[in-house]
């Protein structure tokens, strides 16, 4: 850091220069002393002291000067530099500058001519350990003020995802409460086919809530800190081929074919067992969800290079550059819409993201609107 300056202005160069041996002798190493004969030179000084970032904790000025006065510099000099303390050098009829000077510039001190050294030194002393006390009073305010506004965007965001959660419960919710009332209030009048069809309404209505509520339960508990990783060494590549079992039903369902490329038969790095299933599992039941009947999902994983990587490449509507922005954020329903009627909540990419952080990974997408996604996700590797 430079070292900060004391400025002394004053017309009569003996005096100056008996100034600066002074305050030479009392504050040298820890202050450049700089002296000035006017107050032209004064304020050029200051715009360079300005420019380069150096502080300036005192001004001492003499009232009597050829053109402009002390007190009329210091009230300039505080209008530039408001923190700087001000010390006016006065004969014994100043008085009237002192008050100007008081008032307008908020002076710190004056001294009457001539003075006593050690008391002027005292004087400079008690300034500059004044200016430190209010910089480090004006630092923690701004801390403050920058911890405030950072709570407040954190409550705002939390009250928004209340909101949001709130609201997509409400809908699986009503639909329960429908259906239940028209079984209670006429289940004389409806068939056993009706009785099977309704009650399989209101289990897809109780599953997406549990699938909400679990989701929200997680996203809470990574935004607390709480996601408990126990990091081993794993062989992923079960991990992988369990899924891709798993969802082949599914993907038949909808003619949708699961494909499974690798080069090597064991696979290491260090993760949660859980999260890599939690995030391979959001990511392959996307590619299902938004791809049409009939196309390919192409699953591809490898360790060539010093990390091992997941590709999951669909062939469905892929994703604007706009709509890529927002992919990673919570509740972000975007313009793909499932096409099978599954249920989306729009929370499982930001957990997927999450996870993978927390894991020093790395997850991103690559897409051209019209020609597929894919989703990739790198993790370092282990030997
Ligand atoms: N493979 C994909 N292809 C196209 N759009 C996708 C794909 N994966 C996710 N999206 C879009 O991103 C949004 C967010 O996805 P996600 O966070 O997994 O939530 P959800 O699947 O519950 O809606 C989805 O609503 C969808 O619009
Ligand atoms: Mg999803």
């Amino acid at each position: 850091m430079t070292t900060p300056v004391i400025l002394c202005i004053d017309d009569e160069s003996i005096l100056l220069e008996a100034l600066k041996c002074q305050l030479k002798d009392y504050f040298a190493g820890k202050y450049r002393i700089e002296t000035v004969e006017s107050a032209e030179e004064a304020l050029e000084v200051i715009e360079e002291l300005q420019e380069d970032k150096v502080e300036l904790p005192v001004v001492i000025c003499d009232q009597i000067m050829p053109g402009m006065k002390g007190d009329e510099l210091l009230i300039e000099i505080h209008a530039i530099m408001p923190a700087t303390l001000k010390i006016l050098l006065t004969g014994q009829a100043d008085v009237e500058a002192i008050g100007n000077a008081v008032n307008k510039s908020n002076l710190y001190h004056y001294i009457a001519k001539p003075w006593e050294p050690t008391n002027f030194n005292l004087t400079i002393k008690g300034a500059i350990e004044h200016y430190y006390q209010e910089q480090k009073l004006v630092q923690f305010y701004a801390d403050l003020e920058k911890k405030v506004a950072e709570r407040t965007q954190e409550l705002r965001k939390k009250n928004e995802f209340l909101n949001m959660a709130v609201h997509d419960l409400k809908n699986p919710i009503t639909a329960i409460q429908g259906f239940s009332e028209i079984l209670q209030c006429d289940c004389k009048d409806i068939d056993d086919d009706e009785v099977i069809e309704i009650a399989g309404k209101i289990l897809t209505s109780s599953q997406q809530m549990f699938n909400l509520v679990k989701n929200i339960l997680e996203v809470n508990a990574i935004e607390l800190g709480k996601i408990n990783l126990s990091f081993s060494k794993q062989d992923v590549l079960p991990i992988v081929q369990g899924l891709v079992k798993n969802y082949t039903t599914i993907a038949k369902a909808k003619n949708i074919q699961l494909q499974l490329n690798y080069a090597d038969d064991k696979c290491y790095t260090k993760v949660d067992t859980n999260s890599i299933y939690r995030i391979l599992d959001n990511l392959i039941s996307n590619a299902i969800k938004y791809s049409l009947p009939n196309k390919r999902i192409l699953i591809n994983f490898d360790n060539n290079h010093d990390k091992v990587r997941f590709k999951i490449q669909d062939e469905g509507p892929g994703l604007s550059d706009a709509d890529q922005q927002k992919l990673f954020g919570q509740f972000t329903r975007l313009t793909p819409q499932p096409t099978g009627g599954e249920h989306s909540t729009g929370l499982g990419l930001f957990i997927v993201k999450q996870l993978v952080e927390a894991m020093q990974g790395k997850v991103w997408c690559e897409s051209i609107l019209g020609h597929g996604a894919s989703f990739i996700v790198e993790f370092p590797r282990v030997d």
